[in-house]
């Protein structure tokens, strides 16, 4: 029997080489950039129960893993402290130390690799009591928004003076991109950049963070701050004000239930766009994999193609390890 079929859409795919010459998006070690969680102490490695396959490191041991990403073509780290308990206080004071595990690490990082870029997140949730990103009010419980942008404002000053590039506000205020903008400008730091997590989502799968961090709230959630998961029409208001209020880079997260907000993102902003795979979405694949039910490499690479093909320019991820040996 023979037909005539004069579009045939496999002849495109019909071996390897074909489908790398007509391939849309590609991932390439340019994209990525590297979460990493830091304790205190000296040669230690603390392994996160919830996230197999990743640890927190002390100083010296996160500089040797900046080293070999560095050597690996990474180009970013972004860095995650956990403080111990007596450290945090209501007013996240120990953010604006200067010789803090944080600051001192980022000086170990810009000493031995100036050109890898460090990220810092800003937010209170490492540094409080109360395990929230704002000021919690102890009578009503409310998470006060104006009083937590002095915090923060500070917060972002104090890495940007440990030399830190990228600043990312992760807490989900209002006018936190504006205020931190203008202290920034004021200390003469208008080089720092800042990513700011525009659409934010109050999400369970920032499970397993928490518990490397051990940074959950203690009381309430994070509902009044971080976007509800319904919306999307939001995230476009969020847009709007990060970009008037100055920032350099856009950011979804999570990411993977959350390719829509990434594709509507682009499409709203001449901005670099910013996905966070979030912890939860490497536990999953993880656990999926430990018991052989997936092929877990070849999973999160699908993940983080797909977060490229939605429109996303970069992708912070705990895969970086799993992944690097397939890319270009
Ligand atoms: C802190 C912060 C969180 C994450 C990044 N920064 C947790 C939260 O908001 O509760 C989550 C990252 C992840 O789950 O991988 N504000």
């Amino acid at each position: 029997m023979s037909y005539l079929n004069l579009k045939r859409p496999r002849r495109n795919r019909k071996n390897d080489s074909i489908r790398s010459l007509i391939r849309e998006n590609s991932l390439t070690t340019n994209d990525l950039i590297a979460p990493l969680f830091l304790i205190d102490g000296k040669d230690k490695r603390v392994p996160i129960e919830s996230m197999p396959g990743f640890s927190r490191l002390s100083r010296d041991l996160l500089l040797k893993e900046v080293r070999e990403l560095w050597q690996m073509g990474i180009k970013c780290v972004s860095l995650f402290p956990a403080l111990d308990e007596s450290l945090k206080d209501k007013f996240a004071t120990e953010s604006k130390n200067p010789n803090g595990l944080l600051q001192q690490t980022i000086k170990d990082i810009k000493n031995a690799i100036p050109d890898m870029l460090i990220m810092t997140d800003v937010a209170m949730d490492p540094y409080s009591s109360d395990g929230h990103d704002g000021l919690v009010d102890d009578k009503t419980g409310e998470i006060l928004n104006d009083e937590t942008l002095d915090i923060l404002s500070a917060m972002a000053l104090n890495q940007a003076q440990a030399g830190s590039d990228i600043i990312g506000p992760s807490d989900m205020m209002d006018g936190r991109i504006r205020a931190i903008r203008e202290t920034l400008d004021n200390e003469g730091f208008h080089n720092t950049l800042i990513m700011a997590y525009t659409a934010k989502y109050a999400s369970y799968f920032y499970g397993p963070f928490r518990d490397a961090l051990d940074s959950a709230p203690k009381s309430g959630d994070k509902k009044t701050y971080q976007m509800d998961y319904h919306n999307v029409k939001e995230a476009i208001r969020e847009i709007k004000l990060d970009e008037e209020e100055g920032a350099d880079i856009l950011m979804v997260k999570p990411g993977i239930s959350y390719l829509d907000v990434i594709k509507e993102m682009k499409e709203n902003t001449t901005l670099p766009v910013a996905a966070y795979n979030v912890s939860g979405e490497y536990a999953m694949v993880k656990a999926a994999s430990e018991r052989g039910w997936l092929d877990g490499d070849m999973v999160a690479l699908e993940m983080l193609t797909s977060f490229k093909r939605a429109g996303a320019d970069m992708i912070l991820t705990y895969f970086i390890r799993d992944v690097i040996k397939y890319l270009a």
